[in-house]
């Protein structure tokens, strides 16, 4: 983390699970766990239908709602889809793209990304961009290659202006859901590497203030280590954000 350029931002991904009726008891679970003042943007992504308690009931945690996916399209005939006007009507603040979970089962590319991406700056809601690399990609040592390939492609057209409502996630495909973590050293220097594509692009000024999450299988064990290396900038958690003690300790390990 480097809180004196860039935010530290802690998002939960509950991807498909919990209901809306639940998001009450959840956060008054969570109130008391969570230290006073928050030390650091606090963010639940749920499904479109949950976005709206979780405004209402987050508001209380100071915690901020965000959704999973948005439709690339303004609007129209585009039956089951969900407008980034529509989640900025219900109060969603951020709101995941590009997911490897979306990328893998809606094969949803990298145009398609950007073109989400660039949706939801439209309407100032803050796309969170994830990227990352398969095992075979790793083990044949093509990380730091895809990877900004993938980071060039995701911000294709955004301005040095937009970047600055722009969030990272560096998420390892064959770290997530599995337990298997990406150690501090290889999630830095990832996230290091990121920072260095957008340097390129941007210049110095934005790739030091963009915020560089890490996801896969963070957890109130790891946070702690994961959460000290300079370049990463908060998490992106899946498995760990659907429980209420575990959440909160990732939150109290930004206070370091
Ligand atoms: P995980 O999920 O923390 O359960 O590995 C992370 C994510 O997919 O965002």
């Amino acid at each position: 983390m480097n809180r004196r350029y860039r935010k530290t931002i802690i998002a939960g991904n509950w991807k498909m699970n919990m209901t809306a009726s639940g998001i009450k008891s959840f956060m008054q679970e969570l109130k008391p766990l969570l230290p006073s003042p928050k030390p650091c943007e606090i963010v639940l992504c749920t499904p479109a239908v949950m976005v709206q308690n979780m405004v209402k009931f987050g508001k209380d945690c100071k915690v901020a709602a965000g959704a999973e996916d948005v439709s690339k399209y303004e609007k129209g005939a585009y039956t089951g889809e969900v407008s980034a006007d529509m989640l900025k009507d219900i109060g969603a603040k951020y709101c995941i793209v590009g997911h490897s979970e979306r990328r893998q089962y809606h094969h949803e590319d990298d145009m398609l990304v950007n073109a989400k991406a660039k949706a939801l700056i439209e309407k100032n809601i803050i796309p969170i961009i994830c990227v990352g690399e398969s095992l075979e990609q790793r083990e044949m040592d093509l990380t730091i290659e895809y990877i900004t390939y993938q980071v060039k492609a995701a911000l294709s057209g955004i301005t040095a202006a937009q970047l600055r409502h722009v969030v990272i996630a560096y998420e390892p495909i064959w770290a997530i859901g599995t337990g298997k973590t990406a150690t501090s050293e290889q999630a830095q220097e990832v996230c290091c590497a990121i920072r260095g594509v957008i340097r390129k692009m941007y210049g110095a000024r934005p790739a030091r203030s963009v915020s560089i999450l890490y996801g896969g299988s963070m957890n109130a064990k790891n946070a702690a280590e994961l959460l000290a290396q300079p370049d990463i900038d908060g998490g992106l958690i899946g498995g760990a954000s659907l429980k209420t003690a575990d959440f909160a300790t990732i939150v109290k390990a930004t206070m370091q």
